[in-house]
């Protein structure tokens, strides 16, 4: 379970007055601001909202990566600010950069990974098989991942956050670059870790997409939230007939239809 509360991160940018100068002015840009939402055991929390508006900023303080200028979050009993290597081993994390290893194989990746999680071999082995069969990936296990598309890198990246069975699973845009089949399964896989009580915290900034997974969404714009409820209340809140006119209606722009 995931409790975030007030989570607020600032970024410091320079303007530059022209090409040619480090000069500039700085500027300050609040990329999360005052974000607060739970995301329950057994249920798949959405985390939506159009490009820039902090998901993954959010996602990357839940998992550590970034430190919250303000603002706390509990998940699974480990507070944030305190217990960081605690969270680090109840997480599974899938990050926006895929970060694999090009030289390893999907089956070395998976086992270097559990071995940092501090897995014996022998349940490391049996689980990135698992893994490795659930994905489709068994044609691939075993050649150097350098190479490899979009959505193959994609599956060992998922693999390697499952690879220690985690409680919580955050997953940054998990089906981009995926095409039908393996949106399909993927989400098959997302709907899998709900049936065995996981807490799921997924972003995205399709619409559709959540709704066809989700029993809670977190709608994110400029930093905010400015919506949190089911897919249902998406229509009743924003008096939109569809669910992608709700979305447009609750950011206050059309940004989120075209990306
Ligand atoms: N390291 C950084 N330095 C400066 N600005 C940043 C940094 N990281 C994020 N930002 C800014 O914070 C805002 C939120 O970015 P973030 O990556 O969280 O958005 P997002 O919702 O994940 O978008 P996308 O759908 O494009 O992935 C953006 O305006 C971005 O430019
Ligand atoms: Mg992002």
């Amino acid at each position: 379970m995931i409790s975030a509360n007030q989570l607020t991160k600032k970024f410091v940018t320079k303007e530059r007055s022209s090409a040619f100068t480090l000069r500039g002015k700085t500027r300050e840009i609040i990329a999360v601001d005052r974000v607060s939402f739970e995301a329950e055991d057994g249920k798949i929390t959405g985390l939506l909202g159009p490009n820039g508006a902090g998901k993954t900023t959010t996602l990357r303080m839940l998992s550590t990566l970034l430190t919250p200028d303000s603002g706390k979050a509990i998940i699974d009993g480990a507070d944030l600010a305190t217990q960081k290597v605690a969270i680090r081993q109840k997480l599974g994390v899938l990050g926006d950069a895929k970060g694999i290893y090009w030289r390893l194989s999907p089956r070395e990746n998976l086992l270097y990974f559990a071995k940092l999680q501090g897995m014996n071999r022998a349940d490391a082995e049996r689980r990135a098989t698992q893994l490795i069969d659930e994905l489709g990936l068994g044609a691939l296990a075993d050649r150097p991942t350098q190479g490899f598309s979009q959505g193959e890198r994609m599956k060992v990246a998922i693999a390697r956050a499952l690879i220690h069975d985690p409680q919580t699973v955050l997953l940054d845009e998990p089906t981009n670059g995926l095409d039908i089949m393996s949106t399909r399964s993927m989400r098959e896989l997302i709907r899998g870790l709900r049936a065995q009580g996981k807490c799921v915290l997924f972003s995205s900034h399709i619409m559709q997409e959540v709704s066809a997974l989700c029993d809670r969404v977190v709608i994110i714009a400029k930093g905010r939230v400015v919506f949190d409820g089911t897919p249902p209340e998406v229509l009743s809140q924003s008096g939109a007939s569809t669910l992608e006119d709700g979305f447009v209606r609750l950011i206050g722009s059309d940004e989120g239809l075209f990306a």
